[in-house]
């Protein structure tokens, strides 16, 4: 007869083994000291060796390659969210190590070169000498407020979170960047205590990251803050495709009290509260998907959902 704990050892050692492979192929993707796929496999023997077990090394590898830092940045921040949900550390999202908001903060930069290079130019945004007012809310570490500054020279950043250690690494990386501190503010406020009037031109808010319980006052909030005729930017999940990496997905926003939101749940409420223009743009393939819309010019239905 066989062993049944042998059987359960055997499940717990290849998740053992796939966790590993997952931080493999983050090390690799995000390994500076490479410049192709090949090299990134030779640089390290016993880092090659775990990543050939997976399938097709080279053609994956090759495949990924091209949004190497967006990816590698991706799974960085997945692993240390994963372990900080596995030792029950995580209540909130402010309760991840430094470290893990780093690589969150990292990962999340990327969404400011989609919001520069790719919405900017399909709205007619950032033109040269006009002052485009940002709101980032839940600025965490500062990396998207900061990539904003820098890469939109006549852009006024104002950052907003509810938790002070975020704040306070992102108060760090904008006293250090010299260029650009001037033009962002941070400030410690809760997106649904929000009372500007027409006071941005772009607000870019997270959706997974903002609590389920008050994503619809949160949009309340920010679309009354945002003037009109403003362009709403928000950051969202497509539903996966596969069950184990959808119950993945909610465990880790349920745990970091973030939403459980889908992309086409968004594009529902946006349409709702009847703004116009909406475009979806691509972050990276596979990953969040960034919705754009722009404000209607007579106010917005403050109505739920
Ligand atoms: C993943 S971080 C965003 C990453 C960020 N772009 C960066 O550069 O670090 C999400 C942030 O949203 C903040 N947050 C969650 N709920 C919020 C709320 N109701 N109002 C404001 N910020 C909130 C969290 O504290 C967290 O710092």
């Amino acid at each position: 007869m066989s062993d049944p704990h042998a059987g359960a050892m055997d499940v717990v050692n290849e998740l053992w083994a796939s966790s590993v492979l997952a931080a493999a192929l983050a090390s690799a993707l995000t390994d500076a000291s490479a410049d192709t796929p090949a090299q990134a496999l030779d640089r390290d023997a016993d880092r090659a060796a775990l990543l050939r077990n997976l399938p097709d090394a080279e053609a994956t590898l090759e495949s990924l390659w091209a949004e190497r830092a967006a990816l590698g940045a991706a799974l960085v921040s997945v692993l240390s969210q994963a372990a900080a949900a596995a030792a029950g550390a995580t209540r909130a999202w402010s309760d991840l190590s430094d470290e893990a908001m780093r690589a969150q903060g990292e990962a999340s930069a990327r969404m400011a070169d989609v919001i520069v290079s790719k919405i900017g130019p399909a709205y007619g945004l950032f033109r040269p000498g006009h002052v485009t007012r940002i709101l980032d809310v839940g600025t965490g570490v500062g990396a998207i407020a900061t990539a904003l500054a820098a890469a939109v020279a006549d852009a006024v950043v104002t950052g907003i979170d509810v938790a002070d250690r975020p704040l306070a690494i992102a108060e760090t990386r904008r006293a250090a960047m010299t260029d650009v501190r001037e033009r962002v503010r941070l400030r410690h406020q809760d997106v649904v205590d929000l009372d500007e009037v027409d006071a941005y031109d772009v607000v870019w808010m997270p959706v997974p990251f903002i609590p389920d319980a008050i994503i619809d006052e949160a949009l309340t909030r920010v679309l009354r803050a945002l003037r009109p005729g403003g362009l709403l930017v928000l950051g969202t999940i497509p539903a996966a495709g596969r069950r184990r990496l959808r119950a993945a997905n909610a465990w880790l926003a349920a745990v970091a009290g973030g939403s459980t939101l889908t992309t086409d749940d968004v594009v529902d409420r946006v349409n709702r509260r009847g703004l116009a223009g909406m475009q979806l743009f691509e972050s990276v393939r596979g990953g969040p998907v960034i919705l754009a819309a722009i404000s209607p010019r007579e106010g917005a239905p403050s109505g739920n959902g």
